[in-house]
């Protein structure tokens, strides 16, 4: 493979300080490195540039929702760029917020399934948010729903079709949002099916759900992992999957074979424990990548 890394480090989806240092927070995780070493092509493009909060303070009673879409809009162009180019790109965040974009330019030519593993499910529209917060909407524009600003990014309609989208770790939802989300149509593993069948079962089934689509893209928002083995997360949920189980998840997907993009999202290394969930974060990208351990 091709692996195109591209960083996007917005911060201005949420509230807390220091998710904009989640690109470096990878990068000193050794995360090229560790592709490398499973024999693929890797080239960082860098980060993308992305408005910093104190430049855009005049914004902050609409939650930066002008400089989120100029985010999502780049995100959307270097996506669209790595698919075409035949890279599999890798998107290192910044909040859940860029995968408007990022999910959108790997979409612009062709759909693909979308794996999005989390403990939320990033549902809300203006109308059901609680915190006003963007990365909390994301899926929610990518199916069309919210602000016209984010629905209108890269191509009209909406950029993705409920039947192209699984979710899977999911525990922690808003009222209004989990109306939406139940009226979706979306395919929806929560923690507690997890919890009774297995995260194995539970993966292999979400693959099936998407068998009709030849390229997937995962979408990782670190959040999925429990705290205790992931601490470095702005909205912590308890009870969320172990290390092992999200070892397990990224190896079932690598036995698929099909995965041609990712985002990595949510890491806030202020937030951290010497970098542990960045460097999680880098080994679940090795597994999602290849990496055997016989
Ligand atoms: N549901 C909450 C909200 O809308 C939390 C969203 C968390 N999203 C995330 N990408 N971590 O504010
Ligand atoms: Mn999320
Ligand atoms: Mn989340
Ligand atoms: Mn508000």
């Amino acid at each position: 493979r091709d692996i195109r890394i591209i960083g996007m480090p917005v911060d201005l989806g949420q509230s807390k300080r220091g998710v904009d240092m989640g690109p470096a927070a990878l990068r000193y995780a050794g995360l090229a490195a560790k592709l490398e070493g499973l024999g693929h092509r890797v080239c960082d493009s860098g980060n993308l540039e992305v408005a910093v909060r104190e430049t855009v303070a005049a914004e902050a009673e609409q939650h930066y929702l002008p400089s989120v879409a100029e985010a999502c809009r780049l995100t959307y162009g270097a996506a669209r760029r790595a698919v075409a180019a035949n890279e599999t790109p890798l998107f290192l965040g910044g909040d859940h917020s860029l995968a408007i974009g990022s999910i959108g330019g790997v979409t612009h030519e062709a759909p693909r399934g979308v794996l999005w593993i989390d403990a939320h499910a990033d549902f809300n529209t203006p109308e059901t948010t609680l915190s006003g917060n963007i990365h909390g909407m994301a899926l929610a524009a990518l199916l069309g729903e919210g602000y016209p600003e984010l629905t209108a990014i890269g191509r009209p309609g909406p950029l993705l079709k409920p039947e192209d989208v699984v979710l899977i770790g999911i525990r922690d939802l808003d009222s209004g949002e989990r109306e939406r989300l139940r009226a979706s149509g979306v395919t929806i593993y929560t923690m507690r099916d997890i919890d009774e069948r297995g995260i194995g079962a539970v993966l292999r089934e979400a693959l099936d759900r998407l068998e009709h689509h030849d390229s997937l893209h995962v979408s990782l928002d670190m959040d999925c992992i429990d705290p205790q083995d992931g601490p470095g997360v702005g909205t912590p949920s308890p009870g969320g999957l172990t290390c092992r189980e999200a070892q397990l998840a990224m190896e079932i997907i690598a036995d698929c074979g099909c995965c041609r993009s990712m985002d990595i999202v949510e890491i806030n290394p202020i937030l951290d424990r010497h970098n542990r969930t960045a460097q999680l974060a880098a080994e679940l990208a090795a597994s999602l990548f290849g990496k055997r351990i016989l």
